[in-house]
């Protein structure tokens, strides 16, 4: 198998991955800022299938944004490259310091919901079917300083008017909340793929907004990405992903896909691939602070990599035959089957007997599969 991307892998980036000049809170910028344009006939030749954007991506060498956006859909025609998400910078501008759709400020609130509206008429525009809102700003330091009730209406009001907006303009656009539990607020509302699919249920058009899941956000939180994708799908709410690397609970780090947790990394790639996901397979890694601009391209394409390799490896641990008599001793599929088979009644199963210590006593094989599983991950398989 080939490793080399094609826009038929549907990988796609944002803007500010590659173009982070890796400014953090305690370092300044250790790369130029990178042009849109230059970054999207490097995409393409990279084989990536699309670009993502926030309304101040498009602003990074190019003040004009008019002219910025002009220069970007010439070399949107000029390369193929696709725009299926676009979201909103609510998060780097000093106004937004305590939130934006959950500021305690009204005005603030009001100037993010037009700052949202306005990318939203370029993100139809340019063809984007799905817009991501991360509220990373959308939280507190201090549990005195926030009525979280009161933020969560003020969320949902928000969500609300974006939902009304779309319709009124009968643009094909769907919303894909992004949960993350803290950074660069101390805990950030929505948390985790879970608050926010509770969240969704309480909202005028709920079939209207899904998730935008990242993998080092949920494992920030101590759990398991390849669960929160299996919920995010069980509910029909996987619109959308991030894909990236964590290495445990700590800050954010965005690492390169497959850098963090390999072998969640392996099942989730197994997922998305056998599990019936059709999106893009989007990328929101950074290069880390020491690499130059040649080997921020090269982290890029490291993302593909490793991805198509994963996707190899479990199309190959799929079809081992020991695999597949393993799944079966380890009864996986026989989860599949109802519990109470069709045309079965209550009283069938309350007259069910059977062996419990006998079978109390039988072993489920998980070790065997999970051994096989792995050797395949290391390739000795
Ligand atoms: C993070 C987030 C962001 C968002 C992006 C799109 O920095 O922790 O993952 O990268 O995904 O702003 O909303
Ligand atoms: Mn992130
Ligand atoms: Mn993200």
């Amino acid at each position: 198998m080939s490793y080399t991307p094609t826009p038929e892998d549907k990988f796609t980036f944002g803007l500010w991955t590659v173009g982070w000049q890796a400014r953090d809170q305690f370092g300044d910028a250790t790369r130029a800022p990178l042009d849109p344009v230059e970054t999207v006939h490097k995409l393409a030749e990279l084989g990536a299938y699309g670009v993502t954007f926030h309304d101040d991506d498009l602003l990074a060498v190019e003040g004009d944004r008019d002219k910025a956006i002009e220069n970007f859909k010439k070399a949107l025609a000029d390369t193929g490259l696709k725009v299926p998400m676009a979201t909103t910078n609510l998060f780097t501008h000093p106004v937004f310091k305590d939130g934006g759709f959950t500021s305690n400020n009204r005005e603030i609130r009001r100037y993010a919901i037009r700052k949202v509206i306005r990318n939203l008429d370029l993100a139809a525009e340019l063809g984007a079917k799905t817009y991501v809102c991360w509220g990373g700003r959308e939280g507190a330091e201090s549990d005195a300083a926030k009525d979280i009730r009161a933020a969560l209406s003020r969320y949902k009001e928000a969500m609300d008017i974006l939902g009304q907006y779309v319709v009124d303009k009968g643009y094909d656009i769907r919303f894909a909340i992004e949960p993350k539990p803290n950074e660069p607020r101390g805990d950030i509302l929505l948390p985790t793929v879970g608050h926010a699919l509770a969240f969704i249920n309480e909202l005028e058009r709920p079939e209207m907004v899904g998730l935008n899941p990242e993998t080092g956000h949920e494992q920030m939180a101590g759990l398991n990405f390849f669960h929160a994708i299996s919920q995010a799908m069980w509910h029909g709410k996987l619109f959308h992903i991030d894909l990236n690397g964590q290495r445990g609970i700590k800050y954010d780090q965005d690492l390169i896909f497959g850098h963090g947790d390999v072998q969640n990394s392996f099942f989730l790639v197994d997922l998305l691939e056998h599990g019936g996901y059709e999106g893009p397979r989007h990328f929101d890694y950074k290069p880390v602070r020491t690499d130059d601009k040649e080997d921020a391209w090269e982290s890029l394409a490291a993302n593909m990599r490793t991805y198509l390799i994963l996707k190899e490896k479990a199309k190959a641990y799929r079809a081992d035959p020991e695999v597949q008599a393993a799944l079966a001793a380890s009864k996986v599929d026989e989860l599949g089957a109802r519990t109470l088979a069709e045309g079965e009644t209550l009283q069938d199963l309350l007259n069910d007997e059977f062996d419990l210590e006998g079978v109390a006593a039988r072993g489920f094989h998980f070790t065997h599969l999970s051994q096989l599983a792995l050797e395949h991950l290391f390739g000795v398989r």
